[in-house]
C-alpha cells in the first residue's frame, strides 16, 4: 500500500460493498483517486480477483456473500484484522429481479429482502463499531422508492425500506457523530440491467420514461457518493439525493 497524502480522502479507509462492479466498482476508483484506502466486497471470488486487479495494491478484497449473515462476522473480522478501523462505508450491494406482482414466489421474495434489506441492516449493525467517531455511512436506494416500474414491486419496496433506516440509523449514530445519508440512482449502465434480463423494448421504455433521454454511468453516482462520505456534506444527515436524469421528479 502507499500513502497519497492529496484528495478530499487523504488519509482515510473506506468499505465499499459490492465494489467489485458497477456503481460500486466506479466509488471505489474515485475514493481511491481522492486519496482513500479501499476494502471491496463481493460475493463471486473471479469478479473480486478481477477488481482488485483493476483497483491496484491502495485495496483490499474481501469476500462476503450477504445472502448468508454469518459471512459479516468474518467480514468485521478480517476487516478488524487488516486495517483496524475505518472512516466511511458505502453500503452498496444489491440485486434487482424483475417479476410481475403476480408472479412473485416466496423464495425469490426472501433471497431480494435478505440481500437489499437484512444483508444491507446487519453489515450496518457489524461494521459501526468498527467506524472511527465522526465517520460517514452511505446507503444506495433507488428513485423506484419514490416511483413504479413493473417486475419491481419487492426491489422498490427493499429500498423504501432503506430510506428509512436511512432516518433511523442516523438517530442513533448521533452519539458517535456517524452521519447517515442515501445516494437514490436512477437507471445508470452497469450489468445489473443485463442480470435482470432486460429486453431491447423494456430498454427502450426505460429510456423514454427518463427525461434527460439517456441512462446514467456509475461515476455520475461515484461523485455523489464521495460528496457524502467527505466533509463537504459535514451538515446532512439522514438525507437522500435522487441522481435520476430527472426520473422521479419531471
Ligand atoms: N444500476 C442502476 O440502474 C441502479 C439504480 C438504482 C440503484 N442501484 C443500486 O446500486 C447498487 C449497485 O448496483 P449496480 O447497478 O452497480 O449493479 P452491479 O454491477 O450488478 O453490482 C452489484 C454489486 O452487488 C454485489 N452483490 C450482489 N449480490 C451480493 C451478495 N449476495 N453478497 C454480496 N454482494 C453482492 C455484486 O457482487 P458480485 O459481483 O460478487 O455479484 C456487485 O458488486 C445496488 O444496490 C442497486 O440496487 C442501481
Amino acid at each position: 500500500m502507499t500513502t497519497n497524502t492529496a484528495g478530499r480522502l487523504a488519509g482515510k479507509i473506506a468499505v465499499i460493498t459490492g465494489g467489485t462492479s458497477g456503481i460500486g466498482l466506479a466509488t471505489a476508483q474515485l475514493f481511491l483517486k481522492e486519496g482513500a484506502k479501499v476494502i471491496v466486497t463481493g460475493q463471486n471470488e473471479e469478479r473480486l480477483q478481477q477488481a482488485a486487479t483493476t483497483l491496484g495494491s491502495n485495496a483490499i478484497p474481501i469476500r462476503a456473500d450477504v445472502l448468508d449473515l454469518a459471512n459479516l462476522d468474518h467480514l468485521a473480522e478480517q476487516i478488524k484484522a487488516t486495517v483496524g478501523s475505518f472512516d466511511t462505508l458505502f453500503v452498496n450491494s444489491g440485486v434487482a429481479r424483475n417479476a410481475p406482482f403476480r408472479e412473485v414466489t416466496v423464495s425469490a421474495f426472501d433471497e431480494e429482502i435478505t440481500i437489499n434489506l437484512k444483508g444491507v441492516f446487519f453489515t450496518v449493525q457489524k461494521l459501526e463499531p468498527l467506524m472511527k467517531e465522526g465517520g460517514s455511512i452511505v446507503l444506495n436506494t433507488t428513485t423506484l422508492a419514490q416511483t413504479a416500474m413493473v417486475g419491481e414491486s419487492v426491489y422498490s419496496a427493499t429500498k423504501a425500506a432503506v430510506r428509512s433506516l436511512t432516518r433511523s440509523m442516523s438517530v442513533e449514530f448521533l452519539d458517535r457523530k456517524i452521519r447517515v445519508n442515501a445516494v437514490a440512482p436512477g437507471p445508470i449502465d452497469t450489468p445489473i440491467w443485463s442480470k435482470m434480463g432486460l429486453t431491447q423494448e423494456a430498454a427502450q421504455a426505460v429510456l423514454q420514461r427518463t427525461p434527460i433521454g439517456r441512462f446514467g454511468k456509475p461515476e455520475e453516482i461515484a461523485g455523489v457518493v464521495l460528496f457524502l462520505a467527505s466533509d463537504d456534506s459535514s451538515f446532512m444527515l439522514g438525507e437522500e439525493i435522487l441522481v435520476d436524469g430527472g426520473w422521479a421528479t419531471l
